[in-house]
């Protein structure tokens, strides 16, 4: 075990870990942020997705020793207190959650998205969503709330 720091949220933690040890193990099971959600563990499906300096990474492909000197947000990080992000609030309103497993990964690929691009096209939605997989929606009310997140955000 060696110990690093990692920035999480704007919080500092300081944990000892194994060299094999992934972000998405550490997230998950030494810090209790289980919002960051395991699904395939290979890449595939983007459920772990985290923000790494601002970029829509999978956490369970990258090892937590290598991104001690980054800025980490996960899907806890993203409201505002109680006030949720414009992203979660489009979401909610577009009615593109079922289950519910993907949607952390696909809200932090979205604001990921818009951050970049405020008024995304629809294909370029489709591209950016071509690493998250969603098994019950059909994908037309996430794409409807990235539109419906990016006319709230227009205006800020
Ligand atoms: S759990 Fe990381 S991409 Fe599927
Ligand atoms: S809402 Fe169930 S996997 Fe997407």
């Amino acid at each position: 075990m060696k110990e690093i720091s990692l920035k999480i949220n704007g919080r500092n933690y300081k944990i000892a870990i194994e060299d094999k040890w992934t972000l998405l193990y550490v997230l998950r099971d030494v810090l209790n942020l289980t919002g960051t959600k395991f699904g395939c563990g290979t890449g595939d499906c983007g459920a772990c997705k985290v923000l790494i300096d601002g970029v829509a990474k999978n956490s369970c492909t990258i090892l937590a020793k290598n991104v001690e000197n980054s800025n980490i947000i996960t899907i806890e990080g993203l409201s505002n207190g109680e006030e949720l992000h414009p992203v979660q609030k489009a979401f909610i309103e577009a009615g593109a959650i079922q289950c519910g497993f993907c949607t952390p990964g696909m809200v932090i690929t979205s604001v990921a998205l818009l951050s970049n691009n405020k008024q995304p096209t629809r294909k370029e939605i489709l591209d950016a969503l071509d690493n998250n997989i969603c098994r019950c929606t059909g994908y037309i009310k996430i794409i409807e709330a990235i539109e419906l997140a990016s006319l709230k955000m227009k205006g800020e």
